[in-house]
């Protein structure tokens, strides 16, 4: 992919209004009506004749990850009246975690076709998309990378953290640690009660490194948030001040017709995989970032981004690998100290929503003493967070979060205990007669992107009752799911192909050996060629339940695997135009 940068024209004369006309007959009257219906909401020939930013508000009553949308918007329009131009919101689907059944990730790809189309069909010259909750902000790029128009993400920041007694919470890391001790009874009904009111303090997003903010700090990489735009949290005056520079720059951008290609170049990939490793970030966020730049017609190669992985260290000290928050991260300096540490691995010439490159933003940011990042010299990881494994069990991949898993575990054999699916698992993991024990290894089959459908993060499996109280933290753990980026262990997510298409996995039984090796990056299910034979020629594949008509009948035609993003097929460019990292 080439740098289209230097062919950019220093001046656009934005359409505004007159954008992408709808079309009533004749052009004169098709104007004509179009500024007649909107003057309905009191604009003056003189706001119409403006550089038009669109801002799409994704705040909604069943998305307190979103909670600050109105003051963010707010402070997007006085940014966009500050340089002169006319801000316009208009609602997208929103798309909440706990909100959204089967799973968010079934929605993905529905957000980003609605964000997509509602840019593409509303006269604007810019957009801002704010977007918070794990889904929405990969959903909101990948529809902004297909539409090109001048676009700048907006965060909408992490919530603050609370208080439990006298210990420091925040979802949703310790939402599964307290969950952990109450199922081994270590405490009781009425503590469990009680934390449930503090582990969310306020509105904004998962106050770890979760997958949004992963996917902020993964944004801010890409160049496509604003400088300094994925730290700061939801309530702050800083979070404000972003937004209103957001809007400001929003209209430079339309201005000299910066648009998402001229960022979301290759360079600007592997800047955000580097990025994703040395924060130790979401595994949520290699699908998602496989689904971006797929958008930009780019494959991102896994091996090679296991050899990147081999050569970045993680960084960031904060949760699920480490032990401190987003708030922490941003009175560190947010992710300017982060890519400052980390860059002689970057490529600094990638340009971002500045109009100015990676390098020369970071040429300003001012280095303290803090201890939220580390330096390269001295990380919390020695390598990269996440790493790629292959194997007769995973033909096409899988992935581990290495940094967050049981060091003691990473090189592991052991025995199968099978669950078919969720609802299998469900009703027999904590059965006191389960023939289960710590050096097992638990597998759950179908909960892939067909399997369940939409991948949902299920494959954190729970540790047996009967373990967890004889005080078991960690197991190996192998599903085709994914797993919340809050979730530590040592599990083994992405197995592709996945078991409902017939992927090796569906053939896996109960006693079956399985050897795990992050060192040799594989998964082996230790059962002789011939047998597996036997088992594929009786394998019955799943039905998928519901998929006669609409949106789930869309889905089960074109979602495609964890290695192509799960994106929908058709939404993809027919031609592909390069592998990410480049030298894979
Ligand atoms: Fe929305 Fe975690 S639930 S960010
Ligand atoms: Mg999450």
């Amino acid at each position: 992919m080439t740098d289209k940068a230097a062919d950019t024209p220093a001046v656009v004369v934005p359409s505004g209004i007159r954008k992408g006309l709808t079309n009533y007959g004749d052009t004169g009257f098709s104007l004509f009506l179009r500024k007649a219906f909107i003057k309905g909401a009191g604009y003056t020939d003189e706001a119409l004749d403006r550089t038009i930013v669109g801002i799409a508000n994704t705040g909604s009553g069943y998305n307190p990850c979103h909670g600050n949308a109105p003051q963010l918007i707010d402070a997007v329009k006085r940014g966009v009246m500050m340089a002169g131009g006319l801000a316009i919101d208009f609602p997208t689907i929103s798309i909440a975690e706990s909100f959204s059944t089967p799973t968010s990730m079934y929605l993905r790809n529905l957000m980003s076709m609605d964000t997509e189309e509602m840019i593409r069909a509303q006269p604007m010259d810019a957009v801002v998309l704010i977007g918070g909750c794990d889904k929405t902000v990969p959903a909101q790029l990948m529809g902004a990378a297909s539409a090109n128009i001048p676009t700048v993400q907006l965060i909408t920041g992490s919530m603050l953290t609370g208080g439990h007694r006298g210990v420091r919470v925040g979802a949703c890391t310790d939402c599964r640690r307290y969950w952990g001790q109450f199922r081994g009874q270590e405490i009781d009904e009425q503590e469990i009660n009680e934390v449930n009111s503090k582990l969310v303090a306020s509105v904004g997003t998962c106050s770890v490194m979760g997958t949004a903010s992963t996917m902020a700090c993964i944004g801010e990489a890409l160049g496509i948030v604003m400088p300094g735009g994925a730290s700061p949290p939801a309530v702050t005056s800083d979070r404000i001040r972003i937004a209103e520079l957001t809007g400001k720059q929003a209209v430079a951008m339309a201005r000299s017709g910066l648009t998402p290609d001229k960022i979301l170049t290759a360079k600007a990939f592997e800047n955000a995989l580097r990025v994703l490793l040395a924060i130790g970030g979401s595994t949520n966020g290699i699908v998602h970032l496989t689904a971006i730049a797929g958008r930009m017609g780019l494959d991102i190669d896994l091996e090679a981004f296991d050899r990147m992985s081999r050569e970045t260290p993680v960084l960031v000290d904060l949760k699920p690998s480490g032990q401190h928050y987003m708030e922490d991260l941003h009175m560190a300096g947010g992710m300017q100290t982060v890519l400052r540490e980390l860059r002689p691995l970057l490529h600094l010439d990638a340009l971002t929503v500045t109009g100015r490159t990676l390098g020369e933003e970071l040429d300003d940011v001012a280095a303290f003493p803090q201890n939220v990042v580390r330096s390269i010299a001295d990380p919390i990881y020695p390598v990269g967070g996440i790493a790629f494994l292959r194997g007769n069990l995973a033909p096409e991949g899988a992935i581990i979060k290495q940094s967050a898993a049981d060091a003691t575990l990473m090189e592991h054999a052991g025995r199968a205990v099978v669950f078919e699916n969720s609802e299998d698992m469900a009703l027999r993991i904590d059965d006191p007669e389960l023939d289960v024990n710590a050096d097992d290894i638990l597998v759950l089959k179908n909960i892939g992107p067909v399997g369940a459908p939409g991948m949902p993060e299920a494959g954190y499996l729970p540790i047996p009752k009967k373990l967890a109280r004889a005080g078991v933290k960690d197991m190996v753990r192998i599903s085709d799911g994914r797993m919340s980026g809050t979730a530590a262990g040592t599990i083994v997510l992405h197995v592709t192909p996945e078991a409902a298409l017939g992927g090796p996995l569906a053939l896996v039984r109960n006693g079956d050996r399985i050897r795990l090796s992050v060192a040799e990056r594989s998964i082996e299910l230790q059962v002789p060629a011939e047998e597996l034979q036997r088992r594929r020629d009786e394998l019955v594949l799943p039905r998928p339940q519901g998929a006669e008509r609409g949106y789930r009948k869309l889905f089960f035609e074109q979602i495609t695997q964890a290695d192509k993003g799960c994106d929908f097929e058709f939404l993809r460019p027919p031609t592909m135009q390069g592998r990410v990292p480049r030298d894979g």
